[in-house]
């Protein structure tokens, strides 16, 4: 059986669509904490199990021996040491087969506060001597593209990261990556960068967004806390405000950058490029 656990969230349900046209919807479960949400799965054949990171005995039932499990991360950020490891434990006392876990690029070495979890995750599930795979997702290009509309409005890309690279890549990316290691062979105890085929800065990005909407932006780059208050000031909670500062700062040292290719080597395509995605999220609906 191939498990996608966090399966209604954004990856997750790209994952399982790509999951459904490669493998009979019976062989798949999901671990959902609202099974209202998978029902339409459901009415197709795939086996429902509900369990919530936050409650350790909801998860005795989310894994079963021999299971091929994608583990996709909690997005409650600051929770995740006691929830991961609660699904660690569970996946450990079930016996399955593959642990494949949605890490962050260089979860080693990122200075990054986001990585913290991660990178406990990681030492947690090399522990339990589980066969694993560590995903190391870079940053979402979604996390640029959906905000293109609100950027152009105003004619300014803000941000700190300096003139830092960034590689980020689509969730479909992603999700492409998983399915082929959920689906194929030899992936066991692998870590693998994944990350966008080519990198950008923000004033590349800013001018990105120029030649797409003929419009003119520009990239003003601002202290650390200048950008968290310009965000905090667009109505964003200051902790996710800083959490993104953050972000900029790891990029301007290079953390979130990768040029290794390895996510378009395991999904056997060039990763989508920031020109693309633009022109999809720019096009009139
Ligand atoms: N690298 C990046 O740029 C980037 C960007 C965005 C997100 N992320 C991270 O990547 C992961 C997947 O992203 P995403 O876009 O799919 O996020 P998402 O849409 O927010 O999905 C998160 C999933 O986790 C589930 N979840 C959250 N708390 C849970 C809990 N206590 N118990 C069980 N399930 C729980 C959610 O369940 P419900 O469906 O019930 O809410 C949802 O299915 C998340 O960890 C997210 O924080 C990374």
């Amino acid at each position: 059986m191939i498990v996608v656990t966090g399966a209604t969230g954004k990856l997750g349900q790209r994952v399982v669509e790509g999951l459904l046209q490669r493998v009979p919807a019976t062989d798949l479960a999901v671990v959902v904490r609202h099974p209202d949400k998978a029902q339409a799965w459901a009415a197709r054949g795939v086996h429902v199990r509900k369990a919530d990171y936050s409650q350790p005995e909801t998860l005795d039932a989310a894994f079963s021996q021999g299971d091929t499990v994608l583990f996709i991360s909690s997005s409650e950020v600051g929770q995740r040491r006691k929830q991961h490891q609660a699904v660690v434990d569970a996946a450990t006392k079930a016996g399955v087969k593959l642990l494949a876990y949605t890490s962050i690029l260089h979860a080693d070495t990122s200075g990054v506060i986001l990585a913290g979890e991660h990178w406990y995750t990681e030492l947690a599930i090399r522990k339990s001597g589980l066969p694993f795979v560590f995903l190391r997702h870079g940053w979402y290009l979604e996390n640029y593209t959906d905000n293109a509309g609100p950027t152009l409005a105003q004619g300014v890309l803000r941000g700190c990261a300096k003139d830092g690279r960034v590689a980020p890549a689509l969730r479909q990316d992603y999700a492409d990556a998983a399915i082929a290691v959920l689906t194929g062979t030899g992936h066991e105890n692998q870590v693998y960068e994944l990350a966008g085929d080519t990198g950008f800065t923000l004033a590349e990005l800013a001018a990105e967004l120029s030649r797409h909407s003929g419009k003119s932006v520009a990239y003003d780059d601002l202290p650390a806390k200048d950008f968290s208050a310009a965000l905090v000031k667009a109505g964003l909670p200051k902790p996710y405000a800083d959490v993104l500062a953050d972000a900029d700062d790891g990029i301007a040292r290079g953390d979130l950058n990768d040029t290794g290719r390895a996510l378009s080597r395991l999904i056997g395509r060039p990763t989508v490029s920031l020109a693309e995605a633009l022109r999809a999220a720019l096009a009139p609906h």
